[in-house]
């Protein structure tokens, strides 16, 4: 499973990047509106300068005409940008524009299986099921993972999933017991997955009986 870090900021990026946990960036308006004194733009490109992979920035347009002009002006920041396109019609009438011009889509804020079918069914490169926000609503994030892999498979589509809105480090781990592609993991999980109080234990047992031993 692919590491992205779900994060506008460079250095949580800078530091995730050189643990080697991070395959590719997915930012969102909210994320960006995190890291005040700096534009979009220039976020975007201090990202794109530490990470070679994909990095989602996200349209603002509500209509595909919009999101079309926003696209191409962030698809020209670096060569590795990914557009973040909403779910809606006009998201979907946009990203099929888009994928025939060769620029690469992150279809957003999918919470049912019948929206990640037209995302497919659109030419996305992505799509981006939002588990924990299903959760907080007491419905199955990761069933809807399940769901989706199962329909891109029966019909052979190259779309690939993203698990976002992760929360937990059992988000990450269900998500790859499932098989997912992606997981994009917030810096807070990702500094969290290492930990387990056995490991530091053994570690202070094994000093320990090193220090017994004649040097
Ligand atoms: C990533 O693509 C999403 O925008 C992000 O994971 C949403 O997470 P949240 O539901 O915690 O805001």
């Amino acid at each position: 499973m692919k590491f992205f870090i779900d994060t506008a900021n460079v250095e949580e990026i800078r530091q995730a990047n050189e643990w080697g946990l991070v395959d590719g960036v997915t930012t969102n308006p909210s994320l960006v509106a995190k890291e005040s004194g700096q534009s979009p733009t220039d976020i975007y490109q201090a990202i794109c300068r530490e990470v070679t992979g994909p990095v989602s920035a996200e349209v603002i347009a509500l209509n595909a005409k919009g999101m079309i002009d926003e696209a191409r002006k962030l698809a020209s920041i670096a060569d590795n940008i990914v557009v973040k396109l909403p779910l809606t019609l006009e998201g979907l009438k946009a990203t099929k524009a888009l994928s025939s011009e060769g620029i690469k889509t992150n279809v957003t804020l999918c919470f049912s299986a019948n929206q990640a079918l037209l995302a497919a069914k659109a030419g996305a490169t992505y799509v981006s099921p939002f588990v924990g926000r299903l959760d907080d609503i007491a419905n199955s994030g990761m069933e809807l993972v399940a769901h989706i892999q199962s329909i891109y498979q029966n019909y052979d589509f190259n779309t690939e999933i993203i698990v976002a809105s992760v929360r937990s480090p059992m988000h990450v781990m269900d998500a790859a017991i499932i098989g997912a592609d992606i997981a994009t993991i917030p810096f807070k999980v990702l500094s969290t997955l290492v930990h387990h109080p056995l490991t530091d234990k053994g570690i202070e047992a094994f000093l320990n009986d090193w220090q017994k031993i004649d040097k």
